[in-house]
């Protein structure tokens, strides 16, 4: 893509049927909001997917699916160059190089390797989940982006990332944009519903807590209306003290763009049940169109199929001039 546009790029993981109501805030609402001032890419990473176990017919429906999804909230691949990480291979290309400027110790610390392992004990992970936080260095600096939008939960890995980038830039001489993570305030984390301090996430222990875009009418209603709260009867943001009223308020805002402190003046003395019901009620708002344009971009997978063929042709581009340029850096003699 040729243009003065500064380059973007974001990703996500395509290891379940639907995208929830936190990547949908956290990332999605930001993606197709910058796409009109950035040369944007948006990747799904299946490569990362498989870092813990996958059966392939499933991913394969959820890469689709995925992909779907990013089209029917707004991403519009006329603009934005939406691609599967799988049909560029400078991705696992660079991922090795990167490897290899990257310490053990470096790598150990990254937090999200020590929690996905807190269960399983490290022993039973694969070596792919361990260098996980590397492959995304590589999605990213491929594409020289000054803006990398994501949700609160990367800030490390982008910190990682930067880190890599300006190792091998001195090592090297200047090859990598430094990228800047942007993670807005408001979205950054939206928390589980039934458990609201921690992060909305599709490995929640209890289904109830996450609400899915891909989930039915009566279903989203149902878990909203049941999302846990407290006992002292006011409705007030207050993270520490009510994480479960100050998420439905957080929730309500982002989506209706109506500030926490209206929300709060306008339910002063209200019950918890009122603010519950309008929660609901925007939230379906927003995502009830997005499931039912999913569902027909579904319908027709070979058109769907078409476009990621289209964008994974503009991310190659862009990705093999920048491989191109690491691998002569590094010393190694050009094909012929
Ligand atoms: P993933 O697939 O877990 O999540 C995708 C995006 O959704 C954001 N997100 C949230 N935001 C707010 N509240 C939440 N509860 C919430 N849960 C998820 C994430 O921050 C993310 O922006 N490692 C990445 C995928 C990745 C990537 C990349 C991202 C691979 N390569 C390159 C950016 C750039 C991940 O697992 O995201």
């Amino acid at each position: 893509m040729t243009s003065a546009k500064p380059n973007l790029l974001s990703g996500m993981q395509p290891s379940a049927g639907s995208l929830h109501l936190g990547n949908y805030l956290g990332a999605l609402v930001n993606w197709a909001n910058m796409q009109d001032d950035f040369n944007a890419y948006y990747c799904i990473v299946d490569l990362h997917a498989i870092t813990v176990p996958q059966e392939p017919a499933e991913l394969r429906a959820n890469t689709r699916r995925t992909a779907a999804q990013y089209l029917a909230a707004g991403i519009d691949h006329n603009k934005s160059a939406l691609f599967v990480q799988s049909h560029v291979p400078a991705h696992a290309q660079l991922a090795w190089v990167l490897n290899c400027i990257t310490g053990m110790g470096e790598a150990g610390r990254m937090t999200q390797f020590k929690d996905k392992t807190q269960k399983g004990g490290s022993e039973s992970a694969s070596v792919g989940l361990f260098t996980y936080p590397i492959l995304q260095a590589a999605d990213i600096l491929l594409y020289q982006p000054k803006a990398v939008p994501v949700g609160e939960d990367q800030r490390q890995h982008l910190e990682l990332t930067r880190d890599l980038a300006t190792r091998f830039n001195s090592r090297f001489g200047d090859t990598f944009v430094i990228p800047e993570a942007v993670i807005l305030k408001e979205t950054a984390k939206i928390y589980d519903l039934q458990n609201p301090e921690a992060k909305m996430s599709k490995s929640a222990a209890d289904p109830k807590g996450l609400v899915n875009i891909m989930d039915d009418t009566s279903v989203v209603v149902k878990k909203i209306k049941s999302a846990v709260t407290d006992t002292d009867g006011e409705i007030r943001f207050d993270r520490d003290a009510k994480p479960g009223i100050s998420n439905l308020l957080g929730i309500h805002s982002a989506i209706s763009g109506e500030s926490i402190a209206s929300l709060e003046a306008r339910f002063a003395g209200a019950g918890y049940g009122a603010l519950k019901g309008e929660v609901a009620d925007v939230v379906v708002a927003a995502i009830e169109p997005i499931r039912n344009r999913t569902e027909e971009l579904l319908s027709d997978v070979a058109e769907l199929d078409r476009l990621l063929a289209d964008g994974a042709a503009k991310a190659n581009a862009q990705a093999e001039q920048t491989l191109a340029a690491v691998y002569d850096r590094v010393g190694f003699i050009a094909a012929r």
